[in-house]
C-alpha cells in the first residue's frame, strides 16, 4: 500500500540551493525509472534538471520514446497530456504544478467547437468539407474532436506540413486555438489573407457571413498567446535603425505584422538552432519567451553574439513559471516513498480519439 503523501506546504520555505540538492538527491534515487521533459521557457532553476528539453513536438516524441515509468513534465498541462496519451498505459505523466495551465489553450473548450461545427453545418456539410486541426496547445478533448472528425494535431514547427496535409484530404481549415499560428502558417503557404477568416466564438456564426464562410479556406479560431501578442513592429523597426545588420527572428505565435517583419519565423526548436548556427558576432532581435531568450542571450555571449529581447516589457509565460524547483523536489521525493503526486491522466475514449490525431500528426 503506498505511504501517505508528502504535503507540498513545507517545500514553500525552501531555499532553491536546497531544492537543487534534494531534486538531485531524488533523481538518483530514481534513476532510469523517471524522466524529466522540459520546456525551453522553463526557468533556469529547472531547466537545468531536464533530461531532455525541447519544443512541443520534440518533447511529445521525447515521451513517446521513453521507456521510464514516471514522465515528469516540467511544462503546461497540455504537454502532460500529450505524454500521458502517447505513452503506455503503465506510464505515469506528472506536472509538477497542475495550476500550470496555458491560457491560449483555454481559448478553446469542446462545448465552443462542437457549437462551431454545428453551425457551419448550416452552411456546409463540415465532415465533407473541413479538416478541423487543434494546435498542440489544446486540451486534450479538443484533439479527440480532430481524431474523430478526420482532423490532425499540429505544432508549431510542422504547421505548414500539417496544412498541406489537411488540404488534400478537404477544402477548408478549421485552425484553433491560435488564429495567428494559422494565418502565418497558411499565407507563408500563398493563401491571401482574404480567404481567411477569423471565428468569434463569443458570436453566433462567429460573426461570418454565409459568403464570407464560403470563400474561406481556414477558419481562424479567435485565440491568441499574451505573450506573443507583447510584440509589435515598431519595436523592430527601432532595432533596424540602432542595429542595421541585426537579425529578427519571431515564434509563429506573434502577430502577422511581426512575422511579416521578421528574417526568420519559427518554433522555439527553430530559433535557437538558427541563432547557434549564427556567425560569430552577429546580432539578434528575439520575439519569443523571456526565460527562453534569456537563455540564449547568457550561453552565446561567449560567442559574442549579442541576443535581445523584442519587448520593453517583461513577457513571460506566467504560467510556465509556476513550475518552480520547490514543486519539482516534492513530486520527486513522493515518488521516491512511492507516492504519485499531481498525475495527469486523460479518460480512455478521450485519450483513444486524441491519440488518433497525435498519431497523424507523428506520422507526417
Ligand atoms: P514550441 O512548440 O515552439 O515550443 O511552442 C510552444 C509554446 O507554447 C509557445 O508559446
Ligand atoms: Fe501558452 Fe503562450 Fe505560455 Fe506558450 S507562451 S504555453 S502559448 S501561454
Amino acid at each position: 500500500m503506498a505511504a501517505t503523501a508528502i504535503d507540498l506546504q513545507p517545500y514553500a520555505s525552501l531555499d532553491d540551493a536546497t531544492c537543487d540538492e534534494r531534486i538531485r538527491k531524488a533523481k538518483a534515487a530514481l534513476g532510469e525509472r523517471v524522466v524529466i521533459l522540459g520546456h525551453h521557457y522553463q526557468r533556469d532553476e529547472v531547466f537545468k534538471h531536464a533530461d531532455f528539453s525541447g519544443d512541443s513536438l520534440k518533447l511529445s516524441r521525447e515521451a513517446a520514446a521513453s521507456n521510464a515509468e514516471y514522465i515528469v513534465f516540467c511544462g503546461v498541462h497540455f504537454m502532460a497530456e500529450v505524454a500521458d496519451i502517447i505513452s503506455r498505459p503503465e506510464q505515469v505523466a506528472i506536472l509538477p504544478d497542475m495550476a500550470a495551465g496555458c491560457a491560449m489553450a483555454d481559448m478553446a473548450d469542446l462545448d465552443q467547437v462542437e457549437r462551431a461545427w454545428r453551425e457551419l453545418s448550416s452552411v456546409l456539410d463540415p465532415d465533407e468539407t473541413i479538416t478541423p486541426v487543434t494546435y498542440i496547445n489544446s486540451a486534450a478533448n479538443l484533439k479527440s474532436f480532430c481524431g474523430v472528425h478526420g482532423g490532425i494535431v499540429c505544432t508549431s514547427t510542422n504547421a505548414r506540413n500539417i496544412l498541406e496535409w489537411s488540404f488534400e484530404r478537404r477544402e477548408k481549415v478549421l485552425f484553433f486555438p491560435d488564429q495567428h499560428l494559422g494565418r502565418n502558417t497558411g499565407y507563408r503557404m500563398g493563401i491571401p489573407l482574404d480567404e481567411m477568416v477569423v471565428w468569434d466564438y463569443d458570436q453566433p456564426m462567429g460573426g461570418l457571413s454565409e459568403e464570407e464562410i464560403r470563400r474561406a479556406r481556414i477558419i481562424l479560431w479567435k485565440g491568441f498567446c499574451s505573450v506573443h501578442q507583447m510584440f509589435q513592429p515598431e519595436q523592430i523597426e527601432n532595432f533596424r535603425r540602432e542595429v542595421p545588420d541585426g537579425k529578427v527572428i519571431s515564434h509563429p505565435e506573434a502577430s502577422f505584422e511581426v512575422c511579416q517583419q521578421s528574417d526568420y519565423v519559427g518554433s522555439t526548436e527553430y530559433i535557437i538552432k538558427t541563432i547557434t548556427a549564427a556567425e560569430p558576432g552577429s546580432s539578434w532581435l528575439v520575439g519569443t519567451e523571456l526565460n527562453l531568450v534569456n537563455r540564449l542571450h547568457n550561453t552565446l555571449a561567449r560567442e559574442g553574439k549579442t541576443v535581445q529581447f523584442m519587448s520593453p516589457m517583461v513577457c513571460m509565460c506566467s504560467t510556465m513559471f509556476r513550475i518552480d524547483p520547490q514543486h519539482l523536489a516534492w513530486v520527486l521525493e513522493n515518488l521516491v516513498e512511492g507516492n504519485v503526486v499531481n498525475r495527469v491522466s486523460v479518460p480512455d475514449d478521450v485519450a483513444e480519439n486524441a491519440r488518433t490525431a497525435l498519431q497523424r500528426m507523428l506520422d507526417i
